[in-house]
Parts: structure tokens; sequence; C-alpha cells
């Protein structure tokens, strides 16, 4: 059945949990993109509106990740008709919080929707990975987690390279983002082309000290393989402003461990509680506050749900 209307919202995601870089994600409970999309007679998609964005975001079909998120998923659908595109932005772009991941995600759901759900969840990742390319390129760890919720392991494109991992109930997240933008492609271009084998060992033994730690709901555990981050961290820290000395408020003020979040700026603090979530929160948007940058903060527990439905008509 064809709708006239579908609407839908897709999270905000850490990427690398820290030491996993490229491998790892997960989804984060609280504000996320939404889409709307509306049947047209026209084959293809068009962006109509985009909303808190202040401007940025390209308009042109060819360049907005969820117009050619939504136009791949018309394409494997294979209808005859089009969509217009309604975005509205609940994450800042190139903030580490998988801004481009959400609006590609957002989009292939709600094109599904509005064509009566045809394809599965899981058929939707092809689609979502060509819009998420327009902007940081064709990898998974943001797409995987927003599209099928909780945490991912992607290792590679396909459906059958990545694993959903289970869920510690144990984990609370406080999140800050500053106001600084820290585009992925810079983030990437700090990073160095080779590691030695002493840096190889302490990498793969923090994921697998991370993977265990999952596996047994550790919150303190999981805190720590996370922060042994050998390779990638020390290369960025320059780019996300007071990064050490963030931790060391977040960690005062109760967290169990603090790491980048995807390329940053964004950091991601784990905590035991809601409570404790809370205050790190606060702490680490003071902190900026005193240095004069301005910043965003949330805090919750990892969404277990990816993208949803929100509404059809
Ligand atoms: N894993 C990526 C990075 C983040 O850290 O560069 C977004 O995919």
């Amino acid at each position: 059945m064809v709708n006239s209307r579908a609407e839908a919202y897709a999270p905000a995601t850490v990427a690398n949990i820290g030491a996993g870089f490229d491998i790892l994600g997960l989804a984060v409970d609280g504000a996320g993109d939404v889409i709307t999309v509306e049947l047209r007679d026209e084959p293809g998609a068009v962006i109509l509106s985009i909303a808190n964005d202040e401007g940025k975001l390209p308009r042109a079909a060819d360049k907005n990740v969820a117009s050619i998120a939504a136009a791949a998923c018309l394409k494997q659908i294979g209808a005859r008709q089009g969509v217009g595109i309604h975005l509205k932005k609940g994450l800042p772009s190139a903030s580490g919080l998988g801004s481009s991941a959400a609006s590609a995600v957002a989009a292939a759901v709600a094109v599904n929707a509005l064509f009566g759900e045809p394809l599965r969840r899981e058929e939707l990742l092809p689609a979502s990975l060509e819009g998420e390319a327009a902007v940081s390129g064709y990898h998974a760890d943001n797409v995987a987690p927003c599209l099928l919720g909780g945490i991912t392991l992607t290792n590679g494109t396909s459906i059958e390279r990545i694993r959903r991992l289970p869920v510690p109930q144990s984990v609370f997240l406080a999140l800050v983002t500053p106001d600084v933008a820290v585009p992925t492609s810079e983030a990437r271009a700090a990073l160095p082309a080779q590691v030695s084998l002493k840096q190889m060992v302490q990498q793969t033994g923090a994921v697998a000290e991370l993977m265990d730690a999952i596996y047994r709901d550790d919150v303190v555990a999981l805190a720590a393989a996370m922060e042994r981050d050998g390779v990638v961290e020390p290369a960025r820290a320059h780019l996300m402003p007071y990064l050490h000395e963030v931790r060391f408020a977040a960690k005062r003020a109760g967290a169990l461990g603090l790491v980048i979040s995807g390329a940053g700026p964004t950091l991601c603090a784990v905590c035991a509680d809601e409570a404790t979530a809370a205050r790190v929160a606060n702490t680490m948007q003071e902190f900026y506050a005193a240095a004069g940058l301005h910043s965003l903060i949330r805090h919750g527990k990892i969404r277990t749900q990816g993208a949803a439905v929100t509404a059809v008509s």
C-alpha cells in the first residue's frame, strides 16, 4: 500500500566507543533527526525544507545525504513515484554524533514506510550508506547502530558483516558537544598511516576487553577498556578543546571513563547511573562555559531500538 506521508526519527550514535575505531558504534536515547516524506508523481527525491541547520546543509538533491538515501531507497523499492523531503535536524553537523548517518537512515526508513514497508530493516542499509557516503565516506559504524539500534560491530558494509551485540543495562552516557566543528575528513587526516606492533597488541587487547565487558554487563571494565585506545585519541586530541581537562572534571563528578565520540568534538562519558550521568553532563558544560565555549549536553541510556517510523498517513 502506498501512503501519502510518512515520518521517521533516527537517533544520535557514538562511533568507535573509544578503542573500537571504525568497527564499533552505539545508538543513544534522546534527540535525533526527523524526516517527513511526501509522495510526489515525479520520480526521485527532492528537498522541500530543512529546519535547524542554520542554512548550512546543501538543498541540492544530489548533494544532500537525505535525498541521496531516499533516492537509493526508491530505486531499491522500484517505485515509479518520488518523494519530497522535510528534514528537521535534531543533531548538530560535524559534531561526532552521527548527524549525517541519522539524516540518511531517517530518509530511508521514511521512504520505506511511505510504500508500506516492502523492505526489511536490514535491507535499508545500502541506501542509508549511500547517503552517508556523500559526507563522510562509505562506512557503517554510525549507520548500523542508527538503523538497527544497540551496539553494533561493523566489520564491513554488508549486513552479513554487521553483528548486534548485547546492550549492557548498567551503562549511562553523558555527552557534551562544544561549539567547534571538527569535520570527519580533518580528524581522519590526523591519523597515523602505520602503527607499531606494540600499539597493535594494546589496541586489540583493549577491544577484546571491551567485548568481554559488554557481554558481562560490567560498566567499570567497559569504561576502562574504552579509554585504552592508544592510537586514535592521541592523534586527534589536539582537535578536541580541553579533552584532558574535561575528562578530569567528568571523573571528579563521578564518570568512570570518557572518550571522543566518533571523530569528535563531542565527548562521551560513561557512568553507572542516571543521576551521575546528569551531573557529569552539567559539569562538562560548566567547564566549557568557564572556558568561553558554548556547548550542548545530553545524557541517557544506550538506545536498544534503532530508527523508528513515527507517523504514516
Ligand atoms: N569511525 C569514524 C572516525 C567516525 O572516527 O573517523 C565516523 O564514522
